[in-house]
């Protein structure tokens, strides 16, 4: 019973049907804004069951926002991003977000997020199986841009079908990458990565059983599972260069201060990074947050920093730059335990 049952489920997706009226109308309207790539992918995944099912979703009538690359941005993609069809199910699937965000317009540094249909368990490592999302936001140029791309994609026109919007875009969207690379890209954290790459501590490998001292970065990057790092940007480090020498010989020390840069298990957007909402840190201290027309806030203690760069997206968390150290060296274990 307990065998069929499973089976019953893992079907379930394939089993949803397309509507191929809608999906007609919906080519038709692909084909007048001129996505003739954007049709032959759908066409090559529709001879998939994981993107027969993904043609289902998107067909099913409810709202949807599709970014759509155009031919000119598929001409441009790497190759390893489109030959195999997994890796172009992938992308496709994170250009999908199902939900209505018309009427949704946040200027930087505020930001949208979305939910996108992209949630291969190979690649996408956030908590609870939680598919990965997109972030957009309209910039001062007045155009829509997507984030986190490695070159800059903005929204060149709209268009639609029934419930979904389509965001025509000018770059095929990469899905996030791991830390060390999102931290290489980033002209703002070459101090931090050096601190993270310096600073070590105890890890437990659960594919080998055992405990052994690794980096903070190649913690973050192979064994978290969800998790928000507030990354101080390279001034900041620069700022707090004496204070940090004077504590490196004291690795708990150094680590209680990294310790409350993180929030350990969540992936925390900066949409949630505000109002009475108040975090735990790894190192048990509170985390609180604050959003005006200057900007946006993270106060530990008596320090508040700002928050210069939020929402660096990665397989399995997502980084906020911030303009200060968090210098607090207290652990309070039980509250760090307890969150
Ligand atoms: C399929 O889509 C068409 C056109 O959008 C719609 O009129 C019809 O109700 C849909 N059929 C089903 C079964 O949802
Ligand atoms: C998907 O394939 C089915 C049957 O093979 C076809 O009827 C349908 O038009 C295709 N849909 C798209 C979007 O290519
Ligand atoms: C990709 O999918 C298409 C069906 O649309 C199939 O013809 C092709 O063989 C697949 N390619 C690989 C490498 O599996
Ligand atoms: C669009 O979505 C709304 C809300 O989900 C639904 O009530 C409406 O029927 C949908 N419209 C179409 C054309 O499918
Ligand atoms: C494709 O290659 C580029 C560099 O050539 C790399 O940065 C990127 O991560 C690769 N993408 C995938 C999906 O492997
Ligand atoms: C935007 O789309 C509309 C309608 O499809 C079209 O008339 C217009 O030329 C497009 N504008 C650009 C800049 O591509
Ligand atoms: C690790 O421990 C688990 C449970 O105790 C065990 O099933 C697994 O075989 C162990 N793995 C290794 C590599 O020792
Ligand atoms: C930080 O302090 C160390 C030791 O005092 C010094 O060698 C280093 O140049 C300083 N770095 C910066 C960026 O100020
Ligand atoms: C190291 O730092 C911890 C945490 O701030 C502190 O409790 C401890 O006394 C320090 N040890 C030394 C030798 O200074
Ligand atoms: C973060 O959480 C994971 C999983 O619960 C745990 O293994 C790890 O030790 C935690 N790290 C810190 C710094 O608290
Ligand atoms: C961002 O949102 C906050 C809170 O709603 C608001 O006070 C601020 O003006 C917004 N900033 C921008 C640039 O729209
Ligand atoms: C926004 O909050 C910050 C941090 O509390 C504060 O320094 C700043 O003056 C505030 N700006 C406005 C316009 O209230």
């Amino acid at each position: 019973m307990l065998i069929s049952l499973l089976a019953l489920f893992t079907l379930a997706p394939l089993a949803l049907a397309q509507n191929e009226t809608f999906l007609a109308g919906f080519v038709a309207t692909l084909q007048s804004a001129g996505l003739t790539q954007l049709i032959s992918i759908a066409g090559t995944l529709n001879g998939t069951a994981n993107g027969q099912a993904l043609l289902a979703n998107i067909s099913n009538g409810s709202p949807h926002l599709l970014f759509a690359p155009n031919d000119a941005a598929w001409a441009m993609a790497p190759s390893n991003e489109t030959s195999d069809n997994n890796t172009l199910l992938d992308t496709f699937s994170y250009h999908i977000v199902p939900g209505n965000f018309s009427n949704v317009d946040t200027m930087y540094q505020n930001v949208t997020l979305g939910q996108t249909l992209y949630s291969d368990p190979a690649t996408v490592h956030l908590e609870g199986n939680r598919p990965q999302v997109v972030a957009w936001t309209v910039r001062s140029d007045g155009k829509t841009h997507v984030l986190n791309q490695r070159n800059d994609s903005t929204v060149v026109n709209t268009t639609a079908f029934g419930n979904i919007t389509i965001y025509i875009v000018d770059h095929v969207l990469h899905v996030p990458e791991n830390l060390a690379a999102a931290a290489t890209a980033n002209d703002a954290l070459p101090a931090f990565d050096t601190v993270l790459s310096s600073a070590s501590l105890a890890f437990y490998n659960s594919s080998t059983n055992q405990t052994s001292d690794v980096t903070f970065f190649d913690a973050f990057d192979s064994g978290y599972r969800g998790f928000t790092l507030f990354a101080p940007n390279t001034a900041a480090v620069n700022a707090s260069n004496s204070t940090l020498q004077s504590l490196v010989s004291n690795r708990t020390a150094i680590n209680n201060i990294l310790y409350n840069h993180l929030i350990n298990g969540t992936t925390v957007y900066s949409p949630l990074l505000a109002g009475s909402e108040k975090y735990t840190s790894a190192a048990g201290q509170t985390l609180s947050f604050s959003i005006n027309a200057t900007g946006q806030y993270v106060t530990l203690g008596n320090i508040t920093a700002t928050i210069v760069q939020p929402d660096i997206l990665l397989p399995n968390g997502v980084i906020h730059i911030i303009d200060q150290v968090l210098l607090d060296t207290d652990n309070d274990p039980s509250a760090a335990s307890s969150a």
